[in-house]
């Protein structure tokens, strides 16, 4: 539609002025805000821009290569993929407490992505997908980095900028535009339907929905259960009506009968939800029919998974993620 043709062209000729020949850096999730401000920053200035893109080894199944592809085939940029998951396992080894391994995983993040701006160079401006509910937000003070100058929306939402970086000045373009404005001018760039209708997706990525320890093995048992329970709900047709779907690893091993032998092995428990603003939320009524084929082929296709059950704990008392 007009408006947003409008509102695409009005912000690249403005992003032009104001970066001239300077460099941009922007810190990509492969969440939608930082997508599409990635894609409206590309459009602008092409290989001026840089997006930092760090994989911590813990998004959903082939995630992290959909958004390098992406990037690297439809969009002019320099992208930067720094694959860390070795580090941030080492970080997590052992750690157990919910808490504790989002800290961890917050605060590898913030180093790994500083040490790889400070590489880049930070004399050019810095960008975030910051929009406008972003601004209220954090205006009310629900987040971390209430009060400073500098805060980044990334994976772990509000991260402070270290004081030794300066930039020549921050670039939030889509900080007047609300979700499903930056929906439309994602899909009007040409960013791929997956990334421009991705579901929420928390900054700790799979490390809070593995209870418990997280290894390599559980990472992996974890992403291929979700890959099933996302193909079955796509296949179903009701995927417009969920809000948030998952799978979710309880660290909890079961006996069970295979063939003709004695299991023990992994609890996959599944999660879908329907909600306005995820400060509540009800558990979706997912049709048996669904339940039971996501059932068989979890307990079919995944290894190392041999019982399934279906979380129906409203939000409260229940969260909508496990830790
Ligand atoms: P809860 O579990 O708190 O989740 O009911 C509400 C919504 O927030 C998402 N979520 C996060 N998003 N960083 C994020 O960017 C986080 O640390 C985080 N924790 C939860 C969750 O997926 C749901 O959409």
């Amino acid at each position: 539609d007009w408006v947003m043709d409008d509102f695409i062209e009005n912000t690249v000729a403005k992003l032009r002025e104001q970066i001239g020949d300077k460099k941009v850096i922007l810190g990509l999730s492969g969440g939608v805000d930082s997508s599409v401000a990635a894609g409206l920053l590309s459009r602008a200035v092409g290989k001026q821009l840089t997006c930092v893109f760090v994989d911590q080894g813990l998004m959903r199944k082939d995630e992290g290569d959909f958004v390098e592809e992406t990037f690297t085939k439809l969009f002019d940029m320099n992208f930067v993929r720094v694959n860390c998951k070795d580090r941030f396992l080492s970080a997590l080894r052992g750690v157990t407490d919910p808490e504790q391994k989002r800290k961890i995983i917050g605060t590898e993040f913030y180093n790994v992505f500083w040490d790889k701006v400070r590489e880049q160079g930070s004399d050019g401006f810095f960008a975030q997908g910051t929009i406008y509910p972003d601004r209220i937000e954090s205006g009310k003070g629900n987040q971390a980095g209430q009060g400073s100058t500098a805060v980044i929306k990334t994976h772990h939402n509000m991260v402070e900028k270290p004081d030794d970086i300066n930039f020549a000045g921050t670039i939030e373009p889509l900080g007047d535009l609300f979700k499903d404005e930056v929906r439309q001018v994602g899909e009007k760039l040409g960013i791929p339907h997956d990334l421009v209708w991705r579901q929420p997706f928390p900054g700790p990525g799979l490390g809070v929905r593995i209870i418990g320890e997280i290894t390599e093995e559980k990472i992996k048992i974890l992403q291929e259960a979700d890959a099933v329970f996302r193909d079955e709900i796509r296949k179903s047709g009701i995927e417009s009506q969920l809000k948030q779907f998952f799978a979710v690893l309880p660290d909890v091993r079961t006996v069970g009968v295979m063939g003709d032998h004695r299991t023990y092995d992994h609890l996959i428990a599944i999660r879908a939800v329907t909600t306005d603003d995820f400060m509540t939320a009800d558990w979706a009524r997912i049709p048996y029919d669904v339940l039971a084929k996501v059932s068989n082929r979890l307990c079919n296709e995944v290894e190392h998974v041999n019982r399934v059950v279906y979380d129906i704990t409203s939000k409260p008392p229940g969260t909508v993620e496990w830790e």
